[in-house]
């Protein structure tokens, strides 16, 4: 008896071990050519050679953004083995060519600027979403088996948070005249302290700039069309991503290259309100792990997941850690009492749903992420345009 029992114990994990390579082998030899939008990009660049290096043919579209990537389009390092196309998502004949004979498609060509969509409303919209509408168009004719799009943590708004007496608060907004007065913390209905909790996908989104609207619309009309055409899809919702070859002549976007591009020239890092305002920081290796499950895990189709570390961290944390790490300790960030409209006070990821259905596991810590991040920084150079991008928001009146 007891012998029989563990040989039913020995055999059966390799039953299931053996049905999963099969699974496994089955839906890699489904899916062999990706195509990514998007895919000269920051996160992008890093999916592709993550993809080629596990086998997968790499197809990328791209139309080389200047404000990404400079004036020259240059192919990022190391692209071997990836094919480049310079295209625009916006133009029907450059997807059509882009999409020939792949299986599935990384949706991540879009305009990353939270401040600035608030003024280039129309080249926001036209861009995230109807970019996404063309690419979703051609679908329609040209299936794909399985489509992942890159979503965000904006669309969120304020985080979770919960009041001394237990309860959860689900909206949470600061009016202007708070702000004014720099009372950065958001309080409840009755004017009660709170306290900022890990937020789950179950919080309903609450929209606050053009880009986070349009992050919604690229999320939503890719699971609508997906589960209409049966396309299998997945939406990932990024939060702070971080790493090397990270844009550093963008100042609308990326709160550390931000930072880097300062130090970098000498100067200090600035930071709006107190500096208390926690993030979730993700480095892009763990990113591009949870791609990948999405590309790969039968559970992941047709939900959205959040993809940050677990951790928070304040902003002026991370730019201290910058400077210490980069051996300039001097540039003591710069607490300007400033506020940018539509910012949210705290917002980190509950990542509990991505642990148990895509079996995603970050891995990097911000001290390693950061230290990888600041060798690759000593060989770059960094156009800081922080401050005109800043005078741009306080011109329009979205910065205080
Ligand atoms: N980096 C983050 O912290 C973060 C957080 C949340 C969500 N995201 C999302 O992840 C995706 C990738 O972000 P990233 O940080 O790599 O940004 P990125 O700006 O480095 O990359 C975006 C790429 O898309 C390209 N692109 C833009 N418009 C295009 C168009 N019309 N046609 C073809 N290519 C176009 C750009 O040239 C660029 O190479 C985006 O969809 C972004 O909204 C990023």
């Amino acid at each position: 008896m007891g012998a029989r029992c563990s040989d039913c114990i020995r055999s059966r994990p390799k039953q299931v071990l053996f049905a999963d390579v099969k699974r496994q082998l089955k839906e890699r030899t489904m899916i062999r050519r990706v195509l990514i939008t998007g895919g000269a990009g920051f996160i992008g660049s890093h999916l592709a050679r993550e993809l080629v290096r596990s086998g997968y043919t790499v197809r990328v579209l791209d139309n080389f953004s200047a404000q990404v990537h400079g004036k020259s389009s240059r192919i990022p390092d190391q692209f071997e083995n990836i094919e480049v196309i310079e295209g625009d998502v916006r133009t029907r004949a450059h997807l059509k060519h882009a999409l020939r004979d792949v299986d599935a498609v990384y949706h991540l060509a879009a305009s990353v600027g939270v401040g600035q969509s608030m003024y280039e409303v129309h080249s926001y919209v036209e861009n995230n979403t109807l970019g996404t509408a063309n690419l979703l168009q051609l679908l329609i004719e040209n299936p794909v088996e399985r489509l992942v799009v890159a979503s965000s943590m904006s669309l969120y708004g304020e985080g979770l948070y919960k009041s001394a007496d237990g309860r959860v608060h689900f909206e949470t907004r600061r009016p202007l005249e708070r702000l004014k007065k720099k009372e950065w913390e958001p309080l409840g209905a009755e004017g009660e302290s709170l306290s900022a909790l890990p937020t789950p996908e179950s919080k309903r989104p609450d929209l606050a700039s053009i880009y986070a609207l349009s992050k919604y619309d690229q999320e939503m009309m890719c699971l609508l069309m997906g589960r209409t055409y049966r396309i299998p899809t997945v939406a990932l919702r990024f939060f702070n991503v971080y790493g090397t070859g990270q844009s550093l002549s963008n100042p609308y976007t990326g709160v550390m290259a931000i930072f880097a591009s300062r130090l970098l020239n000498g100067k200090t890092p600035s930071i709006f309100e107190d500096g208390k305002q926690m993030r979730d920081f993700v480095h892009v290796s763990d990113v591009v792990q949870a791609c990948r499950l999405a590309l790969e895990g039968p559970q992941a189709v047709d939900h959205a997941f959040n993809i940050g570390s677990g951790e928070q961290i304040t902003i002026q944390e991370v730019a201290l850690r910058m400077a210490e790490a980069m051996g300039k300790p001097h540039l003591v960030p710069e607490i300007t009492g400033q506020y940018r409209v539509g910012d949210i006070r705290h917002c980190f990821a509950d990542i509990s749903l991505a642990r148990t259905l895509l079996g995603y596991r970050p891995r990097v810590s911000m001290e390693s992420g950061m230290r990888e991040l600041i060798e690759w920084l000593a060989g770059q150079r960094a156009v800081d345009r922080t401050q005109e991008a800043r005078e741009e928001l306080a011109v329009k009146g979205l910065a205080v």
